[in-house]
């Protein structure tokens, strides 16, 4: 039945041998790939939101979610060296798992890319109205356009995030019409990403106050199940500040000796970016405070109509779970206004590349889905001049931008998490079956004592999970009934596979522009 659908591996395998990528990356051009996609709305923006939840134990929360990374990648990292082709976790599954839950595997893909796109788009408005138009034209930006409705846990007044709809858009345009980014491009961004943060840590540790850490978890470690509060439902939420760093194994097929150079990518990568998390928590907190807007029952509010009518207040005006571009905040209140300023355009700068990367990421599962037969053909038209999947680029865009309009980050972040989650979980299962099934297939990468460490990433996921907000928990459920009807009614009927075709369209996608984005110089 729908079950026995399984995709030949043999079949993926014999496509993806035809692209004979160069190998030509090493560990540091993979370390500094990984960075680059990894950086961006977490750190410069949902800081804020995190210490709403933890306070000063949002230190904690980083370490928690990056351990849960650091073990996913490692199963990433083996099953893309394995099976390197296009998809992502979605080929992955539907190679081992089969037809009907690498469906649910794409469909949440979207929720980790879409969303993801989302929730970077909203952080990127947060500087351009905060840094660029307000602070350096000094123009007073309208309330209505710069956020979405209240009752969506926007800003009382707000009604759509106009800015954020624009870069969406903006980027969407970019991606039609094939526009990728090139390695050095990407370098320059990933070194204007690291210095913004190295300034912020220099200038804010010499102002920390042991005081500041106290109490260090307001929330506690558990908020309750639901709650998305505490320590833990930090984790959950900063979780997306490590996400994208999958992309990274996508690459592990262009990568030099990659049984060395793919996990130093992915752990050096992610160590990288914990370390500067952590810093830059700790000088956030450290030297303006981080503690949260309690509610009347001595719990941290959460997101929603409560705490926005709190932080619109003169008493919460200044603190820093209120702040909307909390990085440059934190630096002017110290006065380091001019740093706080750069630090504001380096956001406004290097963060659109994290959309393209997510757009991208985005654009190719829905590609893939369609060649396989499950999405109506129609979606992986390719555009005759520009050579890119134009149809399911813009229907991506335009969903992305519509969300990023009207959702807040922090929303929209969790929502993003719940459907990465759940593909991490169901590809660290996938690698572990494959050396059961499989156990002789070559593997340029094997994960060191892969039953712990697909275990452990089993149970860090769930555990993410069932700490996210309730509201983006039922997401998940939600939009895979909604998923399993368009399988039902389409998917089921159309697979290319459960008609007997087993052809791979590989090959057409290689043509496409642009490739990996950030990875050009590579091939
Ligand atoms: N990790 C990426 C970010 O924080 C998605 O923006």
């Amino acid at each position: 039945m729908i079950f026995g659908r399984v995709k030949p591996l043999d079949a993926i395998l014999a496509t993806a041998e035809k692209k004979s990528l160069h190998r030509s990356l090493g560990a540091l051009q993979l370390t500094l790939f990984g960075v680059g996609c990894i950086i961006g709305t977490g750190i410069f923006v949902l800081t804020s939101v995190g210490a709403q939840k933890a306070g000063p134990g949002l230190l904690i929360s980083f370490v928690i979610a990056g351990a849960v990374c650091i073990v996913a990648a490692l199963c990433y990292a083996e099953i893309a060296s394995m099976v390197p082709v296009a998809g992502s976790a979605y080929t992955y599954s539907y190679a081992v798992q089969g037809e009907f839950l690498a469906w649910t595997v794409g469909w949440a893909l979207l929720l980790e890319y879409a969303v993801g796109a989302s929730a970077v788009s909203v952080g990127w408005s947060n500087y351009f109205i905060g840094t660029v138009v307000e602070r350096s034209w000094g123009i007073d930006f309208p309330t209505w356009l710069s956020a979405g409705p209240v009752f969506l846990g926007g800003q009382p007044g707000g009604f759509i995030n106009l800015p954020a709809l624009l870069i969406a858009l903006l980027m969407t345009g970019l991606l039609v019409i094939g526009t990728s980014e090139s390695a050095k491009f990407n370098a320059i961004l990933v070194a204007v990403k690291v210095t913004a943060l190295t300034a912020f840590v220099v200038l804010t540790l010499p102002e920390m106050k042991t005081d500041n850490f106290t109490p260090f978890a307001p929330g506690g470690l558990f908020g309750g199940f639901g709650s998305g509060v505490g320590i833990v439902g930090a984790a959950a939420t900063m979780f997306f500040a490590y996400v994208g760093f999958d992309a990274v194994s996508t690459a592990a097929e262009e990568t030099k000796n990659p049984q060395r150079n793919v996990p130093i990518g992915l752990i050096g990568s992610l160590l990288i970016c914990t370390i500067f998390y952590m810093l830059v928590t700790a000088g956030a907190v450290g030297s303006i405070g981080g503690q949260p807007v309690m509610g009347a029952d001595g719990v941290p509010l959460p997101t929603g109509e409560t705490l926005a009518t709190q932080c619109a207040t003169a008493q919460f005006a200044e603190a820093l779970v209120c702040s909307r571009e909390p990085l440059a905040h934190v630096l002017h209140t110290i006065g380091y206004g001019t740093v706080g300023n750069l630090i504001g355009y380096a956001a406004f700068i290097a963060l659109p590349s994290v959309i393209l990367i997510l757009l991208f990421g985005q654009t190719r599962i829905f590609f893939v889905m369609a060649r396989d037969g499950l999405l109506p053909e129609a979606l992986s038209r390719v555009h005759p001049r520009w050579k890119t999947p134009h149809v399911v680029t813009i229907i991506t865009g335009l969903i992305v931008a519509v969300a990023a309009a009207f959702f807040p980050v922090g929303a929209l972040a969790d929502i993003a998490n719940a459907g990465t989650l759940y593909a991490f979980l169901m590809v660290a299962i996938a690698v572990w079956q494959l050396r059961r099934i499989d156990p002789n297939r070559r593997r340029a990468f094997r994960v060191p004592a892969v039953g712990l460490v697909a275990t452990l990433t089993v149970i860090g996921c769930v555990f993410l999970f069932f700490n996210l907000p309730l509201e983006a928990m039922l997401v998940l459920p939600a939009w895979t009934a909604i998923g399993l009807v368009f399988y039902g009614l389409y998917g089921y009927r159309h697979s290319h596979l459960g008609r007997g075709i087993v052809e791979v369209h590989e090959p057409e996608i290689h043509e496409l522009a642009p490739e990996i984005p950030g990875v050009d110089e590579a091939r």
